[in-house]
């Protein structure tokens, strides 16, 4: 029998595997509060968690392939033809087949860093090669030295807006302007998964932008203003061919019958899961000031989350807030992602910012 194991790609070699928020589990402490992965703390609204318990009864059948239900209910919502509609499982998901419908090796991917963890590993994976465009020194998309990168080599373009980890973001007027001078066969991909949480009337929907510009796809996702996030379903608008391709590059089934029942039920619920979103957005003007007046530099967020941008000390301000009982999200040697949560965990993770900030 020979010894060696069977052959991978090497593309895999250099990947990193994603790495999720740290779970909330208290080891001889305080209860410890996640808010490392940017979830919603509210539980599930009764009728949406009704929709899933009735369907679990069935769950020893395939679910909708087609996502029929589901299409119908978003196709109404955004004013937008089912053709223009895909389904995934989450909006990573959905990222995924984007970069596998765009981009193989020789191609490139351009997004900014830092953004969401997802966008190299799934670019790396396709095969394809990631350019990275820094931050402003103000944390925000530099949206002119991103058009400065394309080249003929690149197949697509991820706009992260509000930025993971920053919480910042671009305004109509730059976007568009960005948008005008990239070439109609590169795809820009608008990922609002906070779109919802977003205050800033300059910040555009993307479904506007999409509209006039079918090189322009929206990425939405139910994990966050909506709740659904260990459900895993996510969605793009966008036009034929684009939309079409997504549906070649689904995993099949990829989106359970629970997740479409839910996100159905959460789309009727709209109004009082909004409603829900809109405390979070109180209560997050509450944290930025708070930090603000412990003397910490926030930069403006639009998203459900803030960033302290720490450098060095970034693990041990983590570690400081995990004594206090709230978990949050280093990344390591550059800054703390701390995700907007209950109000008793907002205040334990501002009374270690303050403590920690004193002892500086
Ligand atoms: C910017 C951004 N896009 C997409 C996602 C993916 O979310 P999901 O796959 O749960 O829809 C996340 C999750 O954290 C995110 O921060």
């Amino acid at each position: 029998m020979s010894e060696t194991s069977p052959k991978l790609r090497a593309e895999l070699e250099g990947i990193p595997t994603y790495k999720p928020g740290k779970p909330a589990a208290a080891v001889d402490g305080p209860v410890a509060y996640k808010l490392s992965s940017n979830e919603n703390p509210y539980p599930p609204l009764p009728g949406v968690l009704e929709s899933v318990t009735s369907a679990a009864g069935a769950f020893n059948r395939y679910p909708d392939m087609a996502c029929t239900g589901l299409m119908n209910e978003l196709a109404d919502r955004f004013g937008v033809p089912l053709t223009h509609l895909a389904t995934g499982t989450g909006s990573v998901g959905v990222a995924q087949q984007l970069v596998q419908a765009t981009s193989g090796p020789g191609d490139e991917v351009i997004y900014a860093w830092r953004s969401f963890e997802a966008y190299p590993i799934i670019t790396r994976i396709s095969g394809a090669t990631d350019v990275q465009v820094p931050l402003t020194p103000g944390d925000v998309h530099d949206l002119d030295a991103m058009a400065g990168a394309i080249t003929d080599r690149t197949r697509l373009i991820f706009v992260c807006n509000p930025n993971n980890p920053t919480g910042t973001v671009v305004r109509r007027a730059e976007l568009e302007r960005f948008l005008d001078r990239v070439p109609s066969d590169v795809l820009v991909v608008l990922d609002e998964a906070y779109g919802e949480f977003v205050r800033d009337a300059e910040v555009p929907d993307g479904v506007e932008l999409y509209r006039e510009r079918p090189n322009v796809c929206v990425l939405r996702t139910f994990s966050k203003a909506y709740g659904l996030a260990g459900l895993r379903v996510g969605f793009a608008i966008a036009h034929e061919p684009v939309a079409a391709a997504l549906r070649k590059t689904a995993v099949p089934f990829g989106v359970s019958q629970l997740a479409q029942d839910a996100a159905v039920a959460s789309l009727r619920a709209e109004d009082e899961l909004f409603g829900r979103v809109g405390a979070l957005v109180s209560e997050r003007a509450r944290v930025v000031e708070t930090l603000r007046g412990q003397g910490w530099t926030i930069p403006d967020t639009q998203a459900n989350f803030v960033w302290l941008r720490l450098g060095e000390r970034t693990v041990d301000f983590a570690a400081a807030c995990e004594r206090a009982g709230v978990v949050v999200r280093p990344f390591a040697g550059d800054g703390v992602r701390v995700t907007v949560g209950e109000t008793e965990a907002n205040d334990i993770f501002l009374k270690a910012a303050e403590g920690f900030r004193k002892e500086l």
